[in-house]
């Protein structure tokens, strides 16, 4: 076996190019809708969540918030009706796993809607899909009206006596829309912003309603969850962050795309085993994991496990799980620009330390890169970082500093050799 396939485990991804996505019998006879059967026939919904919360589970969206605990604070919300929604915004760039999720297995996530709904009494769910992913949405529709036809949607699912069913929404193309806030407004059809918390989904969601919402790759994990057990999925990975992530591999590496591999995995393994190495004979020089909110690692961190707790350990975040690799052709100043433009597009403008400070660190990044800021300048920058960090109202502006603090801390080099003033920077 090479070491593309010998360093992956496929949980999330098992079925993806085994099985016919249109087709719901290849589903059922692959196992599928065996855990559904078990979750709604044979377990009590605490006991599902139970079992959810012994597996460790932490959600793939970003957070790493525990999965079951999510769970238990919607069951014992008080409120009728309960909803579910399943996150596959995927606005993050150089990440398209969920949509490789959906369009390979539709009905692992929509198994996996119903087992939570089920868990939490929600008798309402709703797909949010980003809304350039045509593709996903042909195969989620046709797959729900598949799971309706055969009873695993609807009334008395699969002669439980349990009900729900599950409604497609597509977004416009705003990446603060995958900020779960911003995102119930957008179904609720308001202007996509996101929401001050407290209070939580959990407790006042989708129309003030408590609602659980996960992430595509998160509620895929939920049907093997069921069918194996938690121990078997603790198993997998490492004690604090079970199972496996699915990665996008892109950038200056080899082999670029999806692959998925346990907790722990170290980011040598995936960039010169799974991934093949650079490419053109060039060196590894940064990854960035996360997305472009993500820390920005050197090579001296090659050997960190990618897991939650060792990312946070580094300033860093598994974030969506998208990897970008740069090689030493590249000058990281210009890489950073590119993710201050993103943000100073795509902030939303509700909050001003976010909509304002997009707006300076993007400029102060070009005038560095335009060789016209001083030492002062560099000062400016990490100062307005850490205010952004600390009074930015969502995720968006809280984590756009991340790639310029961790540039400063790895890169600084980089930073000083475009100074105006190279005598002064020399000792800096
Ligand atoms: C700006 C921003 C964009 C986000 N985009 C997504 C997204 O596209 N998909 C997603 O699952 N979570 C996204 N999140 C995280 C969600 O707010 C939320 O934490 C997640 O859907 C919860 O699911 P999980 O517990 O399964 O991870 C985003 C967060 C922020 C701040
Ligand atoms: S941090 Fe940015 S994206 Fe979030 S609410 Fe404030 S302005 Fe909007």
């Amino acid at each position: 076996m090479n070491s593309y396939l010998r360093s992956q485990k496929r949980v999330v991804l098992r079925n993806c190019g085994q099985i016919d996505p249109n087709s719901i019998e290849e589903y059922i006879s692959s196992g599928g809708y065996r855990a559904l059967k078990r979750a709604l026939l044979e377990m009590e919904p605490a006991a599902v969540v139970q079992t959810v919360k012994d597996s460790g589970l932490r959600g793939r969206g970003g957070a790493g918030f525990p999965t079951g605990l999510k769970w238990e604070f919607a069951a014992k919300a008080e409120g009728d009706p309960k909803f579910v929604i399943c996150n596959a915004d995927e606005g993050e760039p150089g990440t398209f796993k969920d949509r490789l999720i959906l369009e390979g297995d539709p009905h692992c996530v929509i198994e996996g809607m119903v087992i939570a709904a089920y868990a939490v009494g929600a008798s309402k769910g709703y797909l949010y899909i980003r809304g350039e992913y045509g593709q996903s949405y042909e195969t989620i529709t046709n797959a729900l009206k598949q799971a309706r036809s055969a009873g695993f949607l609807g009334n008395d699912i699969a002669g439980s006596g349990f009900g729900f069913d599950i409604v497609v929404r597509s977004g416009a193309g705003a990446y603060v829309c995958g900020e779960e806030t911003a995102l119930m407004e957008s179904i609720e059809g308001k202007r996509g912003e996101s929401r001050v918390k407290p209070p939580y989904p959990t407790d006042k969601g989708l129309w003030g309603y408590p609602t659980v919402i996960n992430n595509v790759e998160t509620l895929a994990n939920i049907p093997p969850i069921i069918e194996n057990g938690a121990d078997w999925f603790r198993q997998i990975g490492t004690p604090t962050s079970p199972g496996t992530k699915v990665f996008t591999l892109t950038g200056d590496v080899m082999n670029r795309g999806l692959v998925e591999v346990p907790m722990g995995t170290t980011l040598r393994t995936l960039v010169f085993d799974v991934g093949g190495g650079i490419p053109r004979g060039r060196k590894f020089k940064m990854a960035q994991t996360g997305g472009s909110s993500g820390g920005c690692l050197p090579a001296s961190l090659l050997d960190i496990p990618l897991d939650f707790d060792s990312l946070r350990e580094v300033d860093s975040s598994l974030g969506s799980g998208a990897l970008l690799i740069v090689d030493d052709s590249h000058c990281i100043v210009d890489v950073v620009k590119s993710f201050m433009h993103f943000f100073e597009h795509e902030s939303c403008g509700k909050c001003t330390p976010c909509r304002e400070g997009t707006y300076r660190l993007a400029r102060l990044v070009e005038k560095i890169e335009d060789e016209e800021a001083t030492l002062a300048d560099l000062d400016v920058l990490s100062r307005l970082c850490r205010v952004m960090e600390r009074s930015c109202l969502c995720g968006l502006g809280q984590a756009a500093p991340k790639p310029v603090l961790t540039t400063l801390k790895y890169f600084k080099e980089e930073y000083l050799v475009h100074l105006r003033d190279q005598a002064a920077s020399k000792g800096a």
